[in-house]
Protein backbone atom coordinates (compact mmCIF):
# COMPACT_ATOMS: atom_id res chain seq x y z
CA UNK A 1 0.00 0.00 0.00
CA UNK A 2 1.40 3.41 -1.01
CA UNK A 3 0.69 6.16 1.03
CA UNK A 4 -0.27 9.78 -0.96
CA UNK A 5 -1.13 12.88 0.54
CA UNK A 6 -2.63 16.00 -1.45
CA UNK A 7 -2.37 19.40 0.26
CA UNK A 8 -4.50 21.78 -1.62
CA UNK A 9 -6.30 25.13 -1.03
CA UNK A 10 -9.70 24.29 -2.00
CA UNK A 11 -11.84 20.93 -2.54
CA UNK A 12 -15.34 20.31 -3.13
CA UNK A 13 -18.11 19.99 -0.85
CA UNK A 14 -16.28 21.93 1.91
CA UNK A 15 -15.16 24.80 -0.09
CA UNK A 16 -14.84 25.81 -4.15
CA UNK A 17 -13.77 29.13 -6.11
CA UNK A 18 -13.38 27.10 -9.22
CA UNK A 19 -12.29 23.56 -11.07
CA UNK A 20 -9.05 22.75 -8.86
CA UNK A 21 -12.01 22.07 -5.69
CA UNK A 22 -13.83 19.65 -8.41
CA UNK A 23 -10.46 18.05 -8.95
CA UNK A 24 -8.83 17.52 -5.69
CA UNK A 25 -12.36 16.72 -3.94
CA UNK A 26 -12.83 13.82 -6.92
CA UNK A 27 -9.49 12.38 -7.76
CA UNK A 28 -8.82 11.11 -4.38
CA UNK A 29 -11.75 8.77 -4.99
CA UNK A 30 -11.04 7.37 -8.23
CA UNK A 31 -7.93 5.57 -7.06
CA UNK A 32 -7.39 2.12 -6.93
CA UNK A 33 -8.04 1.70 -3.23
CA UNK A 34 -5.70 -1.69 -2.40
CA UNK A 35 -2.90 -0.17 -4.06
CA UNK A 36 -3.24 3.53 -2.50
CA UNK A 37 -4.57 5.05 0.29
CA UNK A 38 -4.69 8.73 -0.64
CA UNK A 39 -5.80 11.37 1.56
CA UNK A 40 -6.05 15.45 1.45
CA UNK A 41 -4.92 18.50 3.71
CA UNK A 42 -7.14 21.71 3.79
CA UNK A 43 -7.12 24.58 5.46
CA UNK A 44 -9.97 24.89 8.06
CA UNK A 45 -12.02 28.01 6.67
CA UNK A 46 -14.20 30.03 8.30
CA UNK A 47 -16.08 30.56 4.83
CA UNK A 48 -16.35 26.35 4.59
CA UNK A 49 -20.16 24.80 4.06
CA UNK A 50 -21.72 25.10 7.44
CA UNK A 51 -23.17 21.44 7.34
CA UNK A 52 -19.33 20.28 6.93
CA UNK A 53 -17.40 22.62 9.48
CA UNK A 54 -20.01 21.03 12.01
CA UNK A 55 -18.91 17.73 11.47
CA UNK A 56 -15.65 17.98 11.74
CA UNK A 57 -13.92 16.13 14.54
CA UNK A 58 -10.89 17.76 16.47
CA UNK A 59 -7.70 15.71 16.32
CA UNK A 60 -5.03 17.86 18.29
CA UNK A 61 -3.45 21.47 18.54
CA UNK A 62 0.18 22.40 18.66
CA UNK A 63 2.66 25.37 18.07
CA UNK A 64 4.88 25.89 15.01
CA UNK A 65 7.88 28.26 14.44
CA UNK A 66 8.38 30.20 11.77
CA UNK A 67 10.81 32.61 11.25
CA UNK A 68 10.43 34.42 14.26
CA UNK A 69 7.16 34.01 15.42
CA UNK A 70 5.28 30.74 16.98
CA UNK A 71 2.20 29.81 15.57
CA UNK A 72 -1.17 28.23 16.66
CA UNK A 73 -2.00 25.16 14.51
CA UNK A 74 -5.36 23.40 14.88
CA UNK A 75 -5.60 19.98 13.55
CA UNK A 76 -9.09 18.55 12.75
CA UNK A 77 -10.58 15.44 10.35
CA UNK A 78 -13.62 14.41 8.57
CA UNK A 79 -14.04 10.86 6.35
CA UNK A 80 -16.36 11.76 3.93
CA UNK A 81 -17.14 9.65 0.90
CA UNK A 82 -14.60 7.08 1.72
CA UNK A 83 -11.42 9.47 1.54
CA UNK A 84 -9.89 10.78 4.89
CA UNK A 85 -9.65 14.77 5.05
CA UNK A 86 -7.80 17.02 7.21
CA UNK A 87 -7.91 20.58 8.40
CA UNK A 88 -5.47 22.83 9.12
CA UNK A 89 -6.61 25.73 11.42
CA UNK A 90 -5.93 29.21 12.51
CA UNK A 91 -8.41 31.88 12.82
CA UNK A 92 -5.75 34.53 12.15
CA UNK A 93 -5.03 33.16 8.43
CA UNK A 94 -8.24 31.51 7.42
CA UNK A 95 -11.45 33.35 9.38
CA UNK A 96 -11.99 35.68 6.47
CA UNK A 97 -14.96 35.30 4.13
CA UNK A 98 -13.30 33.40 1.03
CA UNK A 99 -10.26 31.37 0.88
CA UNK A 100 -8.10 33.81 -1.16
CA UNK A 101 -8.48 37.32 -0.06
CA UNK A 102 -6.98 39.12 -2.90
CA UNK A 103 -3.99 41.11 -0.84
CA UNK A 104 -1.18 38.54 -2.37
CA UNK A 105 1.13 39.34 0.25
CA UNK A 106 -1.17 38.16 3.06
CA UNK A 107 -2.13 35.33 0.85
CA UNK A 108 1.35 34.52 0.20
CA UNK A 109 1.89 34.28 4.08
CA UNK A 110 -1.42 32.30 4.62
CA UNK A 111 -0.65 29.62 2.49
CA UNK A 112 3.11 29.67 3.86
CA UNK A 113 1.79 29.05 7.13
CA UNK A 114 -0.31 26.29 5.53
CA UNK A 115 2.18 24.75 3.81
CA UNK A 116 4.70 24.35 6.76
CA UNK A 117 1.47 23.77 9.40
CA UNK A 118 0.59 20.62 7.17
CA UNK A 119 4.55 19.21 6.81
CA UNK A 120 4.73 19.53 10.56
CA UNK A 121 1.29 17.80 11.09
CA UNK A 122 2.22 14.58 9.36
CA UNK A 123 4.63 12.87 12.51
CA UNK A 124 1.17 13.88 14.41
CA UNK A 125 -1.19 11.97 11.88
CA UNK A 126 -1.09 8.30 11.89
CA UNK A 127 -0.22 8.61 8.27
CA UNK A 128 3.58 8.73 6.83
CA UNK A 129 2.85 9.67 2.97
CA UNK A 130 5.20 8.40 0.44
CA UNK A 131 4.12 10.49 -2.06
CA UNK A 132 2.83 14.59 -1.59
CA UNK A 133 0.91 15.48 -4.22
CA UNK A 134 0.77 19.57 -4.33
CA UNK A 135 -1.66 21.90 -6.18
CA UNK A 136 -1.30 25.28 -7.81
CA UNK A 137 1.14 28.26 -6.44
CA UNK A 138 -0.43 28.02 -2.79
CA UNK A 139 1.33 24.79 -1.77
CA UNK A 140 4.56 25.65 -3.96
CA UNK A 141 6.52 25.97 -0.85
CA UNK A 142 5.79 22.26 0.02
CA UNK A 143 8.68 20.90 -2.22
CA UNK A 144 11.17 23.30 -1.09
CA UNK A 145 10.28 23.11 2.72
CA UNK A 146 10.60 19.06 2.28
CA UNK A 147 14.22 19.93 0.70
CA UNK A 148 15.30 22.07 3.33
CA UNK A 149 14.01 22.01 6.75
CA UNK A 150 12.32 18.79 6.98
CA UNK A 151 15.29 16.84 5.76
CA UNK A 152 16.67 17.10 9.70
CA UNK A 153 14.27 14.49 10.39
CA UNK A 154 14.13 10.92 9.42
CA UNK A 155 10.39 11.32 9.29
CA UNK A 156 10.53 12.96 6.26
CA UNK A 157 13.79 11.48 4.47
CA UNK A 158 12.02 10.20 0.76
CA UNK A 159 8.91 11.88 1.08
CA UNK A 160 8.77 12.13 -3.15
CA UNK A 161 6.63 15.34 -4.80
CA UNK A 162 4.78 16.39 -7.35
CA UNK A 163 3.77 19.24 -8.53
CA UNK A 164 0.69 20.22 -10.61
CA UNK A 165 -0.15 23.33 -11.93
CA UNK A 166 -3.92 23.85 -12.51
CA UNK A 167 -3.06 27.35 -13.51
CA UNK A 168 0.38 29.22 -14.38
CA UNK A 169 -1.06 32.59 -14.70
CA UNK A 170 -1.17 32.44 -10.85
CA UNK A 171 1.97 32.48 -8.87
CA UNK A 172 2.40 33.43 -5.43
CA UNK A 173 5.15 36.47 -6.45
CA UNK A 174 6.28 39.40 -3.57
CA UNK A 175 9.48 40.90 -3.11
CA UNK A 176 11.94 38.74 -1.79
CA UNK A 177 12.67 40.57 1.23
CA UNK A 178 9.33 40.45 2.65
CA UNK A 179 8.69 36.35 1.35
CA UNK A 180 11.85 35.62 3.18
CA UNK A 181 11.04 36.65 6.59
CA UNK A 182 7.02 35.04 5.96
CA UNK A 183 8.30 32.10 4.91
CA UNK A 184 11.15 31.35 6.69
CA UNK A 185 13.91 30.28 4.61
CA UNK A 186 17.37 31.47 3.91
CA UNK A 187 19.09 33.85 1.36
CA UNK A 188 20.13 30.40 -0.25
CA UNK A 189 16.99 29.53 -2.11
CA UNK A 190 16.50 33.32 -3.26
CA UNK A 191 18.42 32.90 -6.61
CA UNK A 192 17.38 32.53 -10.11
CA UNK A 193 17.75 29.00 -10.14
CA UNK A 194 15.53 28.75 -7.29
CA UNK A 195 12.70 30.97 -6.02
CA UNK A 196 14.37 34.60 -7.33
CA UNK A 197 11.64 35.61 -10.39
CA UNK A 198 12.91 38.70 -12.26
CA UNK A 199 13.68 40.86 -9.15
CA UNK A 200 10.83 38.78 -6.85
CA UNK A 201 10.51 35.60 -5.20
CA UNK A 202 8.14 33.25 -6.99
CA UNK A 203 6.23 30.31 -4.40
CA UNK A 204 5.41 28.38 -7.46
CA UNK A 205 8.67 28.14 -9.11
CA UNK A 206 10.06 27.05 -6.08
CA UNK A 207 7.64 23.87 -6.57
CA UNK A 208 8.07 23.51 -9.78
CA UNK A 209 12.40 23.64 -8.96
CA UNK A 210 11.76 21.16 -5.97
CA UNK A 211 9.17 18.80 -6.99
CA UNK A 212 10.47 15.23 -8.49
CA UNK A 213 7.91 15.59 -11.21
CA UNK A 214 5.60 18.29 -12.76
CA UNK A 215 2.10 17.75 -14.16
CA UNK A 216 -0.68 20.42 -15.41
CA UNK A 217 -3.66 19.49 -16.53
CA UNK A 218 -3.73 18.53 -20.54
CA UNK A 219 -1.30 17.67 -23.12
CA UNK A 220 -1.69 20.81 -24.61
CA UNK A 221 -1.46 23.22 -21.99
CA UNK A 222 1.80 21.12 -20.97
CA UNK A 223 2.90 21.83 -24.29
CA UNK A 224 1.93 25.70 -24.66
CA UNK A 225 3.32 26.89 -21.34
CA UNK A 226 6.94 26.10 -23.02
CA UNK A 227 6.29 29.06 -24.78
CA UNK A 228 6.50 32.62 -24.04
CA UNK A 229 2.54 33.59 -24.84
CA UNK A 230 1.16 30.61 -22.29
CA UNK A 231 4.04 30.92 -20.06
CA UNK A 232 3.72 34.01 -18.05
CA UNK A 233 7.05 34.18 -17.68
CA UNK A 234 8.14 30.64 -16.54
CA UNK A 235 8.15 29.38 -19.87
CA UNK A 236 12.00 29.08 -19.66
CA UNK A 237 11.89 26.89 -16.69
CA UNK A 238 8.97 24.89 -18.18
CA UNK A 239 11.48 23.75 -20.89
CA UNK A 240 14.22 23.74 -18.83
CA UNK A 241 12.19 20.85 -16.78
CA UNK A 242 10.57 19.53 -19.68
CA UNK A 243 11.39 15.99 -18.61
CA UNK A 244 9.70 15.81 -15.46
CA UNK A 245 6.91 17.70 -17.15
CA UNK A 246 3.68 16.09 -17.76
CA UNK A 247 0.17 17.13 -19.01
CA UNK A 248 -3.07 14.82 -17.60
CA UNK A 249 -6.33 15.55 -19.08
CA UNK A 250 -8.86 16.09 -16.02
CA UNK A 251 -12.21 14.12 -15.43
CA UNK A 252 -15.35 14.79 -13.36
CA UNK A 253 -16.85 13.03 -10.96
CA UNK A 254 -19.48 10.95 -12.78
CA UNK A 255 -21.93 10.48 -10.01
CA UNK A 256 -22.11 14.17 -8.85
CA UNK A 257 -22.89 15.23 -12.69
CA UNK A 258 -25.25 12.86 -13.99
CA UNK A 259 -28.02 14.12 -15.92
CA UNK A 260 -30.17 10.59 -15.27
CA UNK A 261 -29.60 11.36 -11.40
CA UNK A 262 -29.18 14.82 -11.33
CA UNK A 263 -30.95 16.22 -8.41
CA UNK A 264 -30.97 19.90 -9.26
CA UNK A 265 -32.05 19.64 -12.86
CA UNK A 266 -35.97 20.07 -13.62
CA UNK A 267 -35.84 16.63 -15.84
CA UNK A 268 -33.48 13.92 -15.54
CA UNK A 269 -32.50 12.14 -19.13
CA UNK A 270 -29.78 10.11 -20.34
CA UNK A 271 -28.32 9.50 -23.99
CA UNK A 272 -31.24 7.52 -25.04
CA UNK A 273 -34.23 10.11 -24.48
CA UNK A 274 -32.57 13.14 -24.64
CA UNK A 275 -34.64 14.51 -27.84
CA UNK A 276 -37.45 14.54 -25.92
CA UNK A 277 -36.56 15.20 -21.92
CA UNK A 278 -33.83 17.43 -22.04
CA UNK A 279 -36.17 19.74 -23.92
CA UNK A 280 -38.15 20.25 -20.93
CA UNK A 281 -34.72 21.58 -18.83
CA UNK A 282 -34.90 24.15 -21.01
CA UNK A 283 -38.56 25.37 -20.98
CA UNK A 284 -38.37 25.19 -16.82
CA UNK A 285 -35.27 27.54 -17.07
CA UNK A 286 -37.03 29.93 -19.36
CA UNK A 287 -40.24 30.28 -17.70
CA UNK A 288 -37.87 30.72 -14.40
CA UNK A 289 -35.51 33.11 -15.97
CA UNK A 290 -38.43 35.42 -17.24
CA UNK A 291 -37.14 34.21 -21.42
CA UNK A 292 -39.32 33.59 -23.94
CA UNK A 293 -41.06 30.43 -23.21
CA UNK A 294 -39.93 28.72 -26.46
CA UNK A 295 -38.56 24.98 -26.76
CA UNK A 296 -37.52 25.65 -30.17
CA UNK A 297 -34.74 28.59 -29.63
CA UNK A 298 -31.54 27.97 -29.53
CA UNK A 299 -29.98 28.78 -25.86
CA UNK A 300 -26.08 29.39 -25.23
CA UNK A 301 -25.08 28.88 -21.77
CA UNK A 302 -22.18 30.52 -20.05
CA UNK A 303 -20.73 28.97 -16.37
CA UNK A 304 -17.51 30.72 -15.33
CA UNK A 305 -15.78 33.05 -13.36
CA UNK A 306 -15.89 36.26 -15.25
CA UNK A 307 -12.06 36.89 -15.89
CA UNK A 308 -10.45 37.70 -19.09
CA UNK A 309 -8.91 34.35 -19.26
CA UNK A 310 -12.18 32.94 -20.11
CA UNK A 311 -12.46 34.69 -23.46
CA UNK A 312 -15.25 37.27 -22.06
CA UNK A 313 -13.90 40.66 -24.17
CA UNK A 314 -14.46 38.44 -27.47
CA UNK A 315 -17.99 38.14 -26.32
CA UNK A 316 -18.36 41.60 -25.39
CA UNK A 317 -17.28 42.56 -28.28
CA UNK A 318 -20.15 41.06 -30.26
CA UNK A 319 -22.66 40.67 -28.33
CA UNK A 320 -24.80 43.31 -29.46
CA UNK A 321 -24.76 41.10 -33.17
CA UNK A 322 -25.11 38.04 -31.71
CA UNK A 323 -28.24 38.97 -29.87
CA UNK A 324 -29.72 39.87 -33.54
CA UNK A 325 -29.65 36.37 -33.79
CA UNK A 326 -32.59 33.55 -33.51
CA UNK A 327 -31.04 32.79 -29.63
CA UNK A 328 -30.99 32.77 -25.76
CA UNK A 329 -27.95 33.59 -23.75
CA UNK A 330 -27.49 32.45 -20.09
CA UNK A 331 -25.07 33.86 -18.14
CA UNK A 332 -23.91 32.51 -14.61
CA UNK A 333 -20.56 33.51 -13.05
CA UNK A 334 -19.00 36.32 -10.71
CA UNK A 335 -15.50 37.99 -10.70
CA UNK A 336 -14.50 41.05 -12.49
CA UNK A 337 -16.54 44.48 -12.11
CA UNK A 338 -16.53 45.07 -15.68
CA UNK A 339 -17.96 41.67 -17.16
CA UNK A 340 -20.15 41.37 -14.27
CA UNK A 341 -21.66 45.18 -15.16
CA UNK A 342 -21.70 44.20 -19.11
CA UNK A 343 -23.55 41.00 -18.53
CA UNK A 344 -25.85 43.19 -16.47
CA UNK A 345 -26.09 45.84 -19.41
CA UNK A 346 -27.08 43.05 -22.06
CA UNK A 347 -29.95 42.00 -19.73
CA UNK A 348 -31.49 44.86 -19.17
CA UNK A 349 -30.92 45.56 -22.87
CA UNK A 350 -32.30 42.22 -24.68
CA UNK A 351 -34.44 41.88 -21.50
CA UNK A 352 -36.55 38.34 -23.27
CA UNK A 353 -32.88 37.28 -25.39
CA UNK A 354 -30.29 37.42 -21.89
CA UNK A 355 -30.33 36.09 -18.53
CA UNK A 356 -27.38 37.62 -16.62
CA UNK A 357 -27.16 35.82 -13.08
CA UNK A 358 -24.53 37.20 -11.11
CA UNK A 359 -23.82 35.29 -8.60
CA UNK A 360 -22.38 31.51 -7.64
CA UNK A 361 -24.69 28.66 -7.66
CA UNK A 362 -23.97 25.04 -8.08
CA UNK A 363 -27.94 24.48 -8.44
CA UNK A 364 -28.34 27.07 -11.10
CA UNK A 365 -24.86 25.94 -12.79
CA UNK A 366 -26.40 22.00 -13.14
CA UNK A 367 -29.92 23.74 -14.31
CA UNK A 368 -28.17 25.37 -17.53
CA UNK A 369 -25.58 22.27 -18.23
CA UNK A 370 -28.99 20.65 -18.32
CA UNK A 371 -31.12 23.23 -20.33
CA UNK A 372 -29.09 24.74 -22.82
CA UNK A 373 -28.27 23.72 -26.52
CA UNK A 374 -24.71 24.78 -26.64
CA UNK A 375 -21.94 25.69 -23.95
CA UNK A 376 -19.66 28.93 -25.38
CA UNK A 377 -16.38 28.72 -23.90
CA UNK A 378 -14.09 31.15 -26.04
CA UNK A 379 -10.97 31.00 -23.38
CA UNK A 380 -7.97 33.09 -24.07
CA UNK A 381 -6.05 30.14 -22.31
CA UNK A 382 -7.74 27.35 -20.06
CA UNK A 383 -5.36 24.96 -18.70
CA UNK A 384 -8.21 22.18 -19.24
CA UNK A 385 -11.34 23.17 -18.20
CA UNK A 386 -14.49 21.33 -16.59
CA UNK A 387 -17.61 23.02 -17.53
CA UNK A 388 -16.94 21.96 -21.44
CA UNK A 389 -16.49 18.40 -19.87
CA UNK A 390 -20.26 18.73 -17.70
CA UNK A 391 -21.79 20.58 -21.22
CA UNK A 392 -20.53 17.20 -22.92
CA UNK A 393 -22.13 14.77 -19.93
CA UNK A 394 -25.70 16.82 -20.35
CA UNK A 395 -25.37 16.41 -23.91
CA UNK A 396 -24.67 20.45 -23.98
CA UNK A 397 -22.80 21.28 -27.26
CA UNK A 398 -19.16 22.75 -26.65
CA UNK A 399 -18.56 26.02 -28.66
CA UNK A 400 -14.60 26.58 -27.51
CA UNK A 401 -11.58 28.05 -28.40
CA UNK A 402 -8.65 25.68 -29.71
CA UNK A 403 -6.11 26.10 -26.71
CA UNK A 404 -5.08 23.99 -23.57
CA UNK A 405 -7.96 21.35 -22.39
CA UNK A 406 -10.29 22.70 -24.37
CA UNK A 407 -8.27 21.34 -27.61
CA UNK A 408 -8.05 18.36 -25.97
CA UNK A 409 -11.60 17.49 -25.03
CA UNK A 410 -13.78 18.97 -27.79
CA UNK A 411 -13.24 17.57 -30.86
CA UNK A 412 -14.43 19.82 -33.96
CA UNK A 413 -17.70 18.83 -36.21
CA UNK A 414 -16.94 17.53 -39.58
CA UNK A 415 -20.14 17.75 -41.67
CA UNK A 416 -18.69 15.39 -44.33
CA UNK A 417 -17.48 12.35 -42.18
CA UNK A 418 -20.08 12.94 -39.38
CA UNK A 419 -17.71 13.29 -36.21
CA UNK A 420 -17.29 15.61 -34.12
CA UNK A 421 -19.13 17.02 -30.63
CA UNK A 422 -18.57 20.31 -30.66
CA UNK A 423 -17.80 23.47 -32.60
CA UNK A 424 -14.34 25.38 -32.36
CA UNK A 425 -12.27 27.71 -33.55
CA UNK A 426 -8.18 28.71 -34.13
CA UNK A 427 -7.40 32.09 -32.95
CA UNK A 428 -8.83 34.50 -30.27
CA UNK A 429 -10.60 36.90 -32.78
CA UNK A 430 -14.48 37.67 -31.96
CA UNK A 431 -15.50 37.54 -35.36
CA UNK A 432 -14.28 34.24 -35.70
CA UNK A 433 -15.65 33.06 -32.52
CA UNK A 434 -19.27 34.51 -33.97
CA UNK A 435 -18.78 32.85 -37.30
CA UNK A 436 -18.50 29.83 -35.74
CA UNK A 437 -21.38 30.27 -33.11
CA UNK A 438 -23.50 30.76 -36.28
CA UNK A 439 -22.21 27.82 -37.92
CA UNK A 440 -23.76 25.89 -34.57
CA UNK A 441 -26.90 27.85 -34.98
CA UNK A 442 -27.28 26.59 -38.39
CA UNK A 443 -26.58 22.99 -37.84
CA UNK A 444 -29.25 23.51 -35.19
CA UNK A 445 -31.73 25.23 -36.90
CA UNK A 446 -31.47 23.05 -40.29
CA UNK A 447 -30.06 20.03 -39.56
CA UNK A 448 -31.53 18.93 -36.65
CA UNK A 449 -30.73 15.18 -36.91
CA UNK A 450 -26.99 16.33 -37.17
CA UNK A 451 -27.25 18.62 -34.48
CA UNK A 452 -28.99 15.37 -32.18
CA UNK A 453 -26.06 13.18 -33.32
CA UNK A 454 -23.42 15.41 -32.36
CA UNK A 455 -25.11 15.46 -28.64
CA UNK A 456 -24.84 11.71 -29.08
CA UNK A 457 -21.52 11.34 -29.66
CA UNK A 458 -20.34 14.08 -27.16
CA UNK A 459 -22.59 12.50 -24.21
CA UNK A 460 -20.66 9.00 -24.78
CA UNK A 461 -17.49 10.54 -24.36
CA UNK A 462 -15.60 9.14 -21.00
CA UNK A 463 -14.73 12.01 -19.56
CA UNK A 464 -14.80 10.80 -16.09
CA UNK A 465 -11.64 10.11 -14.26
CA UNK A 466 -11.16 6.47 -14.82
CA UNK A 467 -8.59 6.74 -17.77
CA UNK A 468 -7.12 10.02 -15.95
CA UNK A 469 -6.59 8.70 -12.44
CA UNK A 470 -4.57 5.92 -13.97
CA UNK A 471 -2.35 8.27 -15.50
CA UNK A 472 -1.56 9.72 -11.77
CA UNK A 473 -1.10 6.08 -10.73
CA UNK A 474 1.15 5.20 -13.05
CA UNK A 475 3.71 8.35 -12.35
CA UNK A 476 3.06 7.81 -8.66
CA UNK A 477 4.47 4.24 -9.10
CA UNK A 478 7.05 5.23 -11.41
CA UNK A 479 8.49 7.51 -8.09
CA UNK A 480 7.66 4.75 -5.55
CA UNK A 481 8.76 1.53 -7.10
CA UNK A 482 9.08 -0.45 -4.54
P1 LIG B 1 -11.74 27.45 -13.60
O1 LIG B 1 -11.21 26.49 -12.63
O2 LIG B 1 -10.68 28.13 -14.40
O3 LIG B 1 -12.69 28.43 -13.00
P2 LIG B 1 -13.08 25.13 -14.79
O4 LIG B 1 -13.89 25.00 -16.03
O5 LIG B 1 -11.97 24.19 -14.60
O6 LIG B 1 -12.57 26.64 -14.71
O7 LIG B 1 -14.00 24.93 -13.52
C1 LIG B 1 -14.99 25.83 -13.16
C2 LIG B 1 -15.91 25.18 -12.14
O8 LIG B 1 -16.57 26.19 -11.40
C3 LIG B 1 -16.99 24.35 -12.79
O9 LIG B 1 -17.35 23.31 -11.88
C4 LIG B 1 -18.14 25.36 -12.94
O10 LIG B 1 -19.39 24.74 -13.01
C5 LIG B 1 -17.99 26.12 -11.64
N1 LIG B 1 -18.50 27.51 -11.63
C6 LIG B 1 -17.94 28.62 -12.17
N2 LIG B 1 -18.69 29.71 -11.92
C7 LIG B 1 -19.76 29.29 -11.21
C8 LIG B 1 -20.91 29.94 -10.64
N3 LIG B 1 -21.12 31.25 -10.75
N4 LIG B 1 -21.80 29.17 -9.98
C9 LIG B 1 -21.61 27.84 -9.85
N5 LIG B 1 -20.57 27.18 -10.37
C10 LIG B 1 -19.64 27.88 -11.03
C1 LIG C 1 -7.76 25.96 -13.19
C2 LIG C 1 -7.89 26.17 -14.69
C3 LIG C 1 -8.88 25.25 -15.34
C4 LIG C 1 -8.76 23.83 -14.82
C5 LIG C 1 -8.85 23.84 -13.30
C6 LIG C 1 -8.73 22.44 -12.71
O1 LIG C 1 -8.64 26.72 -12.46
O2 LIG C 1 -8.21 27.51 -15.00
O3 LIG C 1 -8.67 25.24 -16.74
O4 LIG C 1 -9.77 23.02 -15.36
O5 LIG C 1 -7.82 24.61 -12.77
O6 LIG C 1 -7.54 21.80 -13.07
Amino acid sequence: MKNILFIASESVPFIKTGGLADVVGSLPKSFNKDEFDCRVILPKYRSMKGQFAEKLEYVTNFYMDLNWRSQYVGLFKLVYDGVTFYFIDNEYYFGGDKPYSGDTKFDIEKFAFFSRAALSALPILDFRPDLIHCHDWQTGLVPVYLNDCFQLGDFYKGIRSVMTIHNLKFQGVWDIKTVRDLVGLSDYYFTSDKLKFYDDANLLKGGIVYADRVTTVSDTYAEEIKMPFYGEGLDGLMRARSNCLRGIVNGIDYDEYNPETDKFIYQNYNVDNFRKEKLKNKKALQRDLGLEVNEKKFMIGIVSRLTAQKGFDLINHVMDELCQDNVQIVILGTGEGQYENAFRYFDWKYGDKVSAQIYYSEEMSHKIYAAADAFLMPSLFEPCGLSQLMSLRYGTVPIVRETGGLKDTVEAYNQFEGTGTGFSFTNYNAHEMLNTIRYAEQIFYDRKREWNKIVDRGMMRDYSWSTSAKKYEDLYRELLPW
